[in-house]
């Protein structure tokens, strides 16, 4: 089975992202997949500081994250976008987990994953902006984004009260990128694919 971490790169409590990537993450799983959904409030982390790195090491949480990550062949992420870009807290995580550990290949828990990017946003545009930064740094890092990906445009008014989309056409876009998301993981796990995609 296909196994995905599913997160929103927001710690709030009654964040739109964690709304939207929890209906992503029902549809990963109605199209097969195995989803771990976590919050990254569970996993808070200071601010990266070198020195802090060499005087403490990685932080627990850091570690936590990186660990699960390795368990996990795909990524589904929902993205607040601030000012354009991607958010302090989603950035600040990937830095930590992307920091060599001694024994281990370098960003084991980024390379050759597959992941699917949302954003949702109150705006018009739907935090569109920063989900190509965070294709960006991504891409960089060794992960496979799929090309496919969903923004939702006034996100404070798109969801029911038991979380289901207001929108249909919107609802099966999402179900769609679930789908790829575990469609392109699950093939590229099989043994005709390049060894580090393998599971
Ligand atoms: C925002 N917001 C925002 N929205 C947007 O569509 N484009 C943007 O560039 C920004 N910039 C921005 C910067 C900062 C510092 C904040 C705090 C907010 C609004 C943002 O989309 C909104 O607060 C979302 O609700 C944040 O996502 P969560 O926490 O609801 O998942």
């Amino acid at each position: 089975m296909t196994k995905i971490l599913a997160f929103a790169g927001s710690t709030r409590r009654d964040s739109l992202n964690k709304r939207l990537v929890t209906f992503a993450a029902a549809k990963a799983r109605e199209a097969g997949g195995e989803v771990t959904l976590i919050d990254l409030r569970d996993f808070a982390l200071p601010l990266y500081d070198g020195d802090l790195e060499e005087a403490e090491g990685v932080p627990a949480n850091a570690t936590k994250l990186y660990e699960l990550m390795k368990l996990h062949s795909a990524l589904l992420l929902s993205c607040p976008e601030y000012n354009s870009s991607i958010s302090g807290v989603l950035k600040n995580a990937i830095d930590w987990v992307s920091r060599p550990r001694q024994g281990e290949p370098p960003l084991a828990a980024f390379s050759a994953k597959v992941a699917a990017l949302l954003s949702a946003s109150p705006g018009a545009l739907g935090g569109l902006r920063g989900l190509s930064q965070v294709r960006s740094i991504l891409e960089n890092i060794g992960v496979l984004v799929i090309p496919n990906q969903v923004s939702l445009p006034q996100a404070h008014k798109a969801f029911t009260d038991n979380g289901e989309l207001v929108d249909e056409g919107l609802a099966k876009k999402v179900s769609l990128l679930a789908y790829e998301l575990v469609d392109v993981t699950h093939k590229l796990s099989t043994s005709d694919s390049p060894t580090q995609f393998r599971q």
